[in-house]
């Protein structure tokens, strides 16, 4: 039988701390009376061993790569899934039956169109602007557009505001891209489903009738669904204390936003092809392998490593397939970046390097190629991310607040800054 405590010895006292068991999944020590016993903190900086909730939604298995959405692998989401499906499972616990499903998508449908005004607000921005940095402003502008389900106490007013997120974002990333490339801004078209909306709202044009293809459609609905949720990584960890406060809950989604922003997190998709463009050519790799090995230079290899996967990112291999599927469509035959990810991936994973730190491509190495086939530039692949992750933001954000022991989230520090000291007045420093 496994124990349930453990002890801990500080200063030759014994304090005893519950173990907590999860349904699968490590163990945790709560140390939630540690400080009052003994005066001490603990100390886990990037959180490599700290559980900062407990959470029924997300479970990874980062040494066998196993992804699960509510006990669902993410393999079969992905193949017969949809993206809507899953934002249903993540926010209610279960599968929609076929009513629940046709009553989600219609309510999502009725939400994609935003405030007339928003445009205005896009207006405010320069044309030159990232669109994650349009992104972070228009998703925190929502809440003075949407105050009427800003009110977190009230369960209606946070299923509208969940609604309304993941029914908008599309519209403000199509938006963002639009607005870039100083293009008129398409409305949504509820007769199309999620995603086939969002590739119109792209790339649509009022000069001229666009047909969606069903390829690239069914190809971002499966990157969606890969991006939905991924327990509690930095952007989620993020929206969580942001909502922790009682912040509203699109405040807390442009908290999200803007930390996925970072080339280590979100960001990385777009540093990924990136690097492939500098690589340019299979001659190349060996080159910036070493660059990769060698301790002195901060260079990385993007689209590489994970913090909890230490075997192939679950995401990634489907994300190959889909890559596939989408060139063939495409008729990309020899894309030369797509030769330079499929041999920098084997050399990377035959590298001893690689092999020892269990460094293996991550979901950003292949969304990259896919997205940039279907047309989207560089800077809007960051944007995809947000949009997708958005429902995985609410769900954990929603699980929090209905937590009736929810309380602020506030970490503490060890301090190593200056004693106390008095102050000199300026003359005399
Ligand atoms: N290329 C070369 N070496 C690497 C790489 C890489 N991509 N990633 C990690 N390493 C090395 C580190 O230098 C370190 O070496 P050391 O032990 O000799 O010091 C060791 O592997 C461990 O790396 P850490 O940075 O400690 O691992 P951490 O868990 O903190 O970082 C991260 C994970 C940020 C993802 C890292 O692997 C990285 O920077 N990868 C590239 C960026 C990227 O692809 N991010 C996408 C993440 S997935 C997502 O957000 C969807």
């Amino acid at each position: 039988m496994s124990a349930t405590t453990s002890q801990l010895q500080v200063d030759g006292k014994t304090v005893d701390m519950a173990i907590k068991t999860g349904s699968i999944g490590p163990s945790v020590i709560d140390i939630g009376k540690l400080y009052a016993q003994t005066g001490m903190f603990t100390y886990d900086p990037g959180f490599t061993s700290t559980a900062s909730c407990e959470s029924q939604i997300t479970y990874i298995d980062g040494d066998e790569g196993v992804l699960l959405y509510r006990g669902y692998p993410i393999e079969q989401l992905a193949e017969h899934g949809d993206f809507l499906e899953t934002c249903f499972l993540l926010l209610e616990g279960e599968l929609p039956t076929a009513a629940q499903k046709a009553d989600f998508d219609y309510r999502v449908t009725r939400h994609t169109m935003v405030h007339e005004q928003m445009a205005r607000f896009f207006q405010g921005f320069r044309r030159d602007a990232h669109p994650m940095a349009v992104m972070v402003g228009s998703i925190g502008a929502m809440s003075a557009f949407y105050h009427d389900s800003t009110d977190i106490s009230d369960p209606h007013q946070r299923m509208v505001a969940s609604m309304r997120m993941i029914a908008k974002m599309p519209t403000l990333a199509a938006m963002a891209y639009k607005y870039t490339v100083g293009q008129p801004f398409v409305y949504p078209l509820n007769s199309l489903d999620y995603s086939s909306n969002f590739l119109r709202m792209c790339f649509a044009v009022p000069a001229e009738e666009y047909k969606v293809n069903p390829v690239l459609s069914r190809a971002l609905d499966r990157i969606f669904i890969l991006h939905a949720d991924h327990e509690q990584n930095a952007s989620t960890s993020t929206v969580r204390l942001a909502g922790s406060s009682g912040a509203n809950p699109f405040a807390c989604i442009a908290a999200g936003t803007a930390c996925l922003w970072g080339p280590a997190h979100g960001g990385a998709n777009e540093a990924a092809l990136k690097m492939l463009e500098e690589i340019g050519s299979v001659e190349n790799i060996p080159k910036f392998i070493a660059k990769a090995k060698d301790k002195n230079d901060p260079f990385r290899l993007m689209g590489f490593g994970h913090r909890v996967y230490k075997n192939y990112d679950p995401r990634a291999k489907i994300m190959q397939k889909t890559t596939h599927e989408v060139l063939n469509e495409l008729g990309i035959k020899d894309d030369p970046l797509l030769d330079v990810a499929i041999e920098l991936e084997r050399i990377a994973l035959s590298d001893s390097y690689f092999i020892e730190k269990k460094l293996y491509p991550n979901i950003d190495f292949y969304s990259g190629i896919t997205l940039k086939a279907m047309g989207f530039p560089t800077s809007m692949f960051t944007a995809l991310f947000a949009l997708a992750r958005t429902v995985g933001w609410i769900a954990q954000w929603k699980e929090m607040i209905e937590d009736p022991s929810q309380r602020i989230g506030r970490p503490r520090q060890l301090y190593t800054g200056s004693p106390p000291r008095e102050y000199a007045p300026i003359g005399r420093r």
